[in-house]
């Protein structure tokens, strides 16, 4: 089993969060699969550690993790119910999560029957984690099929093999993705996404405005530690989301990092509560619409 290198390691770091969220008792979720793909990992190489970060002021370094934590903590519990809900309400039948890396919604989620969840990566990401799956006998409580895939080439020939339906409504989630393109990647995946997209079809992601200026990027690019990560940032969609959305054929609703902070009981305070946002303040995660046939709600 190869390393998880580059973008694909990246996975791991949010496994490492929600492992750590998952042990604690007024946890947000519970995501058993975390501290095993965590434990399953080989040794990183030698790179910056938090110990390199000290030249970086104490306040500074503290307020980046502590953001980063409660972030990728919210928008996991943000986006379960997101994705609940779409299954559930909304009566969505098709689920296909772009950049799935080692999110474990498929076998942890309460499905109704009849889902299929398509889970699109990378093939080192793919093949780690259903090994790690598997050697637990982790059974996914849906019909969930692993779909390999460069989401900056064509991926949509790749899901359509693998009985995706692009006439019925999906449910996308793409969660942890676009930081990871140019906004010309970013917009192209979001068009071939909509072009996927039947009437009635939902879209998640998280942050609504230009994550190139926000405080979470420019917090990151300043630590040691996170300069193999904040090397891969290419910033993403360069306008807010639900602008970009709604001149293509979405209904795009945003949610602020302090509402939905509120309604899980987690108040955020000083700069850390801003970490992760856009840098216009717009709101931290969007869900969308497909045409005008119902208003979005989470
Ligand atoms: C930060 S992780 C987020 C994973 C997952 N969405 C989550 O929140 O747990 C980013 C993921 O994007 C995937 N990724 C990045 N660029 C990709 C590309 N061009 N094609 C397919 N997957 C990609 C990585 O392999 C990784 O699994």
């Amino acid at each position: 089993m190869g390393e998880l290198r580059g973008v694909a390691a990246t996975a791991l770091g949010v496994a490492r969060i929600r492992a750590a969220e998952s042990t604690r008792r007024d946890r947000l979720f519970d995501d058993p699969y975390a501290a095993a793909f965590v434990a399953a990992a080989p040794p990183p190489p030698a790179a910056a550690t938090r110990a390199d970060d000290t030249e970086v002021p104490a306040t500074h370094r503290e307020a980046f993790y502590r953001g980063l934590f409660r972030h990728i903590v919210l928008r996991t519990r943000f986006f379960d119910d997101y994705l609940t809900a779409a299954a559930g309400e909304h009566a969505l039948r098709q689920v296909v999560v772009l950049a799935a890396g080692l999110d474990s919604r498929a076998y942890r989620l309460p499905w109704p029957d009849g889902v299929r969840l398509y889970e699109v990566d990378l093939p080192e990401v793919l093949a780690f984690k259903e090994r790690v799956l598997a050697e637990r006998g982790a059974r996914p409580r849906c019909a969930c099929t692993a779909v390999v895939a460069d989401l900056r080439t064509d991926w949509t020939a790749p899901l359509r093999a693998a009985g995706f339906a692009p006439d019925e409504p999906t449910a996308w989630l793409v969660e942890g993705l676009l930081v990871y393109l140019s906004a010309a990647e970013a917009a192209r995946l979001l068009t071939t996404l909509g072009e996927q997209s039947a009437p009635g079809s939902r879209l998640a992601f998280p942050g609504s405005g230009d994550f190139r200026n926000s405080p979470m990027m420019d917090g990151g690019r300043a630590l040691p530690s996170m300069r193999e990560v904040s090397a891969l940032w290419k910033g993403g969609l360069d306008e807010p989301a639900d602008d970009w959305l709604g001149r293509h054929g979405w209904r795009p609703r945003t949610y602020a990092r302090e509402t939905v902070a509120a309604s899980y009981g987690r108040a955020l305070g000083g700069r850390a509560g801003k970490a992760g946002g856009g840098a216009d303040g717009r709101g931290a995660f969007v869900v969308a619409v497909r045409g005008d046939r119902e208003t979005p709600a989470s």
